[in-house]
Formats: structure tokens, sequence, C-alpha cells
């Protein structure tokens, strides 16, 4: 436990039973799964390296006497009851799949600290009133189909049929990837929890940014989530002899992106809070000796205020459109995901800034510039999330860091907060 500065630990419920070398050992052991030559992670969603990762997070559960299951899109709990079975269960986890190249923290730090907690009720015999699950999330960052959070979106009963229909680079579609991997989609459905079924949803997840860093915190509590646009754009230009056609004949589908990115960049940068990314680009025929003819590009559009990232969405669609328009280059848009920025539930927040008082530490509030699958349960219950401190502000990235010790603190905070929704049964 890290101590308020200059406060001494007073406090009654200072015993902490979380432990930080099982929780750190256990990250290291998840770090070998999917991990790359390059240096850094992937575990793409419905392949081999998540459900290696999910075998192992079920061990975990199994070590800490939970009820294992998994649901039709293939979210994996773990249950322990509590002493009023059918109240509302409190949730804690995130998720095990991961971006191309990426770190070991984004995801599989909230879903061992979730286990560490239960584990932690099981070895001090702690009963709540409340039943607590440990979930880990199908798909949060949508690095295989370009569209994720699909386990939240299932079980928030907003993942669709025709959601199911969209392919990764392969051509293969998110129910036929589900069926390769033992899923039946026909069943979605049924992974869908009512309003009410859930008391709240809480998750420890690294900050991915260096506002703690530079607050000198291990943690923050979050008090909202900006939301991402997610754009796919085709540029249509004429693919021709690079030698032979003059400057002036030219319709250059990549020389219209350079315009259009730069345009992006200039839009995103105005409001001063807005971030926009063109994080994929595929040039076709992509010859030395072609102009291209056509660029397939996305755009990730952040902001926590929805009504200016919108409006910058829309001044960069009408902007870019107007590029091709003038260069005589075919423009077309696709809505690839709108993922709308959300506040925190008070339950949450409160949940934890009273377990930061009940453990003597600071709490402070941070909006997370990041995507999470808080987001998608907002319809069906109270949400809300513990970030932790971020080397240098790196995420998605072998760069990835948080620190043995900031990672237990905020899994003690977790511990906490999970008692204060679940109610201690004395
Ligand atoms: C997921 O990590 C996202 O914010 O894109
Ligand atoms: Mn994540
Ligand atoms: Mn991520």
């Amino acid at each position: 436990m890290v101590p308020k500065a200059g406060a001494p630990n007073t406090n009654p419920m200072k015993d902490i039973p979380i432990d930080g070398d099982r929780l750190w050992n256990r990250l290291t052991e998840m770090s070998a799964i999917g991990a790359q030559e390059e240096g850094g992670i992937t575990r793409r969603s419905f392949t081999a390296e998540e459900r290696a990762a999910k075998d192992l997070v079920i061990s975990y559960m199994e070590e800490a006497g939970l009820s294992v299951y998994e649901d039709a899109i293939g979210n994996l709990f773990g249950r322990r009851e509590g002493l009023q079975p059918d109240a509302p269960v409190v949730l804690v986890g995130s998720h095990v799949d991961s971006v191309v190249n990426g770190g070991n923290f984004d995801g599989p730090l909230g879903v061992l600290s979730a286990v560490e907690v239960l584990q932690a009720m099981k070895d001090h015999e702690q009963v709540t009133r409340h039943p607590v699950e440990v979930v880990a999330f199908t798909d949060e960052e949508g690095a295989r189909f370009g569209f994720g959070m699909l386990g939240s979106r299932a079980l928030a009963g907003t993942l669709t049929v025709e959601d199911l229909q969209r392919t990764d680079e392969d051509g293969i579609s998110i129910a036929q990837a589900m069926r390769n991997y033992g899923l039946e989609p026909q069943r979605l459905g049924e992974v869908s929890r009512p309003a009410g079924s859930i008391k709240a949803y809480a998750e420890v997840h690294i900050e991915q940014g260096s506002v703690l860093e530079n607050k000198e915190l291990p943690f923050g509590i979050a008090s909202g989530l900006a939301g991402s646009v997610r754009l796919g754009f085709t540029l249509k230009g004429e693919a021709r002899h690079a030698g032979t056609t003059p400057m002036n004949l030219r319709r250059d589908a990549l020389a219209a992106t350079a315009e259009a990115m730069g345009f992006i960049e200039a839009s995103a940068a105005e409001t001063g809070t807005t971030v926009g990314t063109v994080g994929q680009l595929e040039l076709k025929p992509g010859g030395i000796n072609i102009i291209p003819g056509q660029v397939d590009f996305t755009l990730d559009l952040r902001d926590m205020d929805q009504e200016l990232r919108d409006d910058v969405e829309e001044r960069i669609v009408s902007g870019i459109e107007e590029i091709c328009e003038r260069r005589g280059i075919g423009f077309a848009v696709e809505l690839l995901q709108r993922n709308n920025p959300v506040p925190c539930s008070q339950l949450v927040r409160e949940a934890a800034s009273a377990a930061c008082e009940e453990l003597d530490v600071e709490s402070f509030e941070l909006p997370s510039g990041a995507g999470h699958d808080g987001m998608q349960l907002t319809g069906i219950c109270p949400m809300g999330m513990i970030l932790v401190r971020s080397k240098d502000g790196i995420s998605h990235s072998s760069d990835e860091y948080s620190s043995k010790e900031d990672c237990a603190v905020a899994a003690d905070v977790l511990y906490h907060t999970v008692l204060n929704l679940a109610g201690i049964a004395r």
C-alpha cells in the first residue's frame, strides 16, 4: 500500500489481502501468450492465442474457487456466490485480446486484478451479500474486425446479427470466426443480460496516458470515457504510367489522401481536445512505377465532448469530399463504429472513492481517453473504472508498462470497491 503523502496508515481496514506478487507473476505468465519476436504481444479475437489466454485465466479462476462458464460470444466468467444468490451480480473484469504487437497490461491487468480480488476473498473467507463475477470480455480491441467490444456489446444486447457479417482482412466474418472457434453465432441472443441483473461493473485498466505520471499518483478513478468514431474512406483515382502521365493529367488517389491527412490533423488539433488518427492505409495497385489508383484508409476520432467531436467529424468528411472533388477523385465513406463518450456512474465512483478513504490513499478523478467495454454497458448497469499509472503514458506498444507496486495498489482499491458494491456480510 502507498499511504497518502505524510499520512500514517491508521485505518483498521488497512489489512489488505491482495497479493501483489501473485498478481505480478500471473501478468508475467500471461505475457508469454502471443509474444512476438518484435517484443510485443498479439492476441486477436477467436484465435488460438486468445483461447490460450482465456484458458490460463480459467486455471486461476478455478484456483480461486469460482464457478467458470463461457457464453455464446465467448465471454469468460468466474462466479463467487453471495449470501443472496438472486441479488444482482457485481461484475469485475476487462479483456485478454490485444492489438497487433501491443503490450501486456491493456486488458490482462483488469482480468487478473479481478481474479486476485476474488482469490483474496476466498483466502480470507470474505463473504458478500451480492454475488461477484469476474469477466474476460471477447474482443475489446477490434484489432481483427475493425469493430471491437464484441463481448460487452453482446452482453448489453446491442450486437446484431448484421454486425457478425463484418469481415477481417482475410474475408472471414465474425460469425465464421466464431464457428471456427467452436461457438454458435445463432445463439447470440442468449448472451444479453437484462437491465437490473448487474448491480455494477468495475474495471481496473492502465491509464494509457500521462496524467497520473505527471501528478505522481499510482492510480486514479475514471470520471468518464471518451468515445471514438471510426470511419473508412475510399478514394478512387486512376492507376496510370508513372513515367508517361504528365502531372496535370493525373488523378492520384494517394496525393489526395496526403492532403486529406493534413486536413484531418489540422481539424483535430484546432479544438485542443479532439484526437484524430489515420491508423490503416492500403494503396492499390502499389507499384513503384504506377500512379496510385485507389487508397482505403481509416479514421479514429475521439473527444470527451460528443458535440465537439461530431462537429469535427462533419468538417473532416466534407473537407475530404471537397479535396476529392477538386482533384477529380472518387469519394466514399463508411461508418465503421460510433461509440459516444460516457460519464462513469456515481455509484462506482463513490464506491471507489470510499475505498480510497478506507485505505487512506488519495482519490483523484480523471477521464480516460481510451475506449473500454464499460461504455457498452451503460444501458444495462452503472459502470466505472480505476486507472493505473502508465510509464511515459505509452500503450498499444510493446513498451507499455505499469509497475508492480502501482498494479497492487489498484487491486487493493478494487478489492474495497467490490466490497462496497457487493456489501460485506459479516
Ligand atoms: C482500445 O483500446 C481503444 O481505445 O481503441
Ligand atoms: Mn483495454
Ligand atoms: Mn487497447
